[in-house]
């Protein structure tokens, strides 16, 4: 079968490396080989800390323009080795940012199909987390936080500078990476793997996704709705059950609400975790009961009986007076699971919502019937974990506390 090359193209902390890596990993299943040969690591190992200043990528310094191209060019021949030995798609993962540097693959791959995989990312609030969090790197572990973030930050300037989207090059795919979805095309009509790679990109890939509900709050024992209530000392034993029951998985990220019960849950499992990363989503708020929040049902089957009415009638559709119904939470809590993958990366992650919010939630995963959504089993002692790829279908309810 015809070989393959792939290349990243796209700024730093847009995506292409967990795209890479989901383009070889959902390959594989196919029985296709892929490997990634990413210029990053050969850089880090043979320049080390020279590497890491901001001028490295001045385009106006030779030396690191020269170095660069030479980690390119190492790169090229080691995927051209590979692919001799047998491999099918090599995946050059590194900015590919100009014109010119991408003239230089498209030359030196010659002999085969070359697809430019551009990954693009506009959300702002995640540009900024993926961009802290890289000054986080080893890479910068001789700097102080600050000066590590304004260095990379310059760096990023210095691509934008010699930056150019994907356009007159002969085959390319431009992704939303935090969407799941192409932006545009120039399909790679005569490969063979064309198409399983445009199928992974738009797949929804999660690993491990545990999907949490905050523990016992006073609200919850009263009957009572909305508000910002905190934990009752079962809803405390309830998150340290939580943390200890995850305790052997190897969990990254713990993303909550705004909320105190969110966060209340989150924490004796981000004791447990200390190198796990956190980030609290509005996204991941709980319904919004407008002139209903905080009130009793019993409270509201009594003095406004209408919203009683409505509900039963249909409570997915229905809005709460100066609320939110079920419909109008798909488009937000999508978005924070948007955010929250992507930002994953596709390490195991924890969302600990609400009631509303993790129903919601879980239909994003499975196809429910819109009614059926408002009575979906959301229990506090226990938590779905969802795990989707190509070789794997699961989703259970692991109950962590009697
Ligand atoms: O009762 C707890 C709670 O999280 C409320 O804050 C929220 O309004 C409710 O659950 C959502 O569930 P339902 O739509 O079944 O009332």
């Amino acid at each position: 079968m015809r070989k393959l090359c792939v290349a990243m193209v796209g700024l730093p902390a847009r995506g292409k490396s967990t795209l890479a890596r989901r383009l070889r990993e959902g390959l594989a299943v196919e029985g296709i080989k892929a490997e990634i040969f990413n210029n990053g690591n050969i850089r880090r190992s043979l320049l080390g800390a020279e590497s890491t200043e901001a001028d490295f990528y001045n385009p106006d310094n030779a030396f690191g323009r020269e170095a660069r191209e030479m980690i390119c060019r190492r790169n090229i021949a080691l995927a051209r080795e590979w692919l001799k030995d047998g491999g099918d798609v090599a995946i050059m993962d590194a900015t590919n940012a100009s014109p010119a540097r991408r003239a230089m693959l498209e030359n030196a791959f010659s002999d085969l199909p070359l697809l430019f995989v551009e990954c693009v990312n506009e959300d702002k609030l995640l540009l900024d987390a993926c961009i802290r969090r890289k000054a986080d790197l080893p890479e910068y572990a001789s700097f102080d936080r600050e000066a590590a973030l304004e260095n990379f930050l310059t760096r990023i300037a210095y691509y934008e500078s010699i930056y150019r989207p994907l356009d007159r090059e002969k085959f390319w795919l431009r992704v939303d990476s935090t969407a799941n979805s192409i932006l545009g095309e120039k399909p790679c009509e005569g490969s063979p793997y064309y198409p399983a790679i445009r199928e992974i990109v738009v797949n929804f890939w999660v690993e491990n996704l545990f999907v949490v509900r905050h523990g016992e709050t006073e609200f919850n024992v009263q009957g009572r709705i909305g508000g910002d209530p905190m934990l009752t000392s079962r809803g405390r034993e309830q998150a340290r059950a939580l943390a200890g029951r995850l305790s052997g998985e190897s969990i990254d990220w713990v993303f909550t609400s705004t909320r105190l019960r969110s966060h209340e849950t989150a924490a004796p499992l981000l004791a447990e975790k200390p190198s796990a990363h956190t980030m609290a989503f509005k996204e991941f708020d709980e319904l919004w009961a407008g002139e209903c929040e905080g009130m009793l049902y019993s409270e509201i089957r009594e003095k406004m009986p209408e919203v009683t009415a409505g509900r039963n009638a249909d409570k997915y559709g229905y809005a709460y007076p100066g609320g939110e119904s079920y419909a109008m939470l798909r488009e937000r809590v999508q978005r924070g699971l948007r955010r929250a993958l992507f930002l994953a990366g596709g390490a195991p992650l924890v969302i600990v919502g609400h009631q509303a919010i993790n129903r919601v939630l879980l239909t994003l995963f499975l196809n429910c019937r819109k009614a059926d959504v408002p009575y979906i089993y959301i229990p506090q002692n226990q938590y779905y974990h969802i795990s989707l790829t190509s070789r794997r279908k699961l989703f259970e309810r692991i109950p962590f506390h009697g």
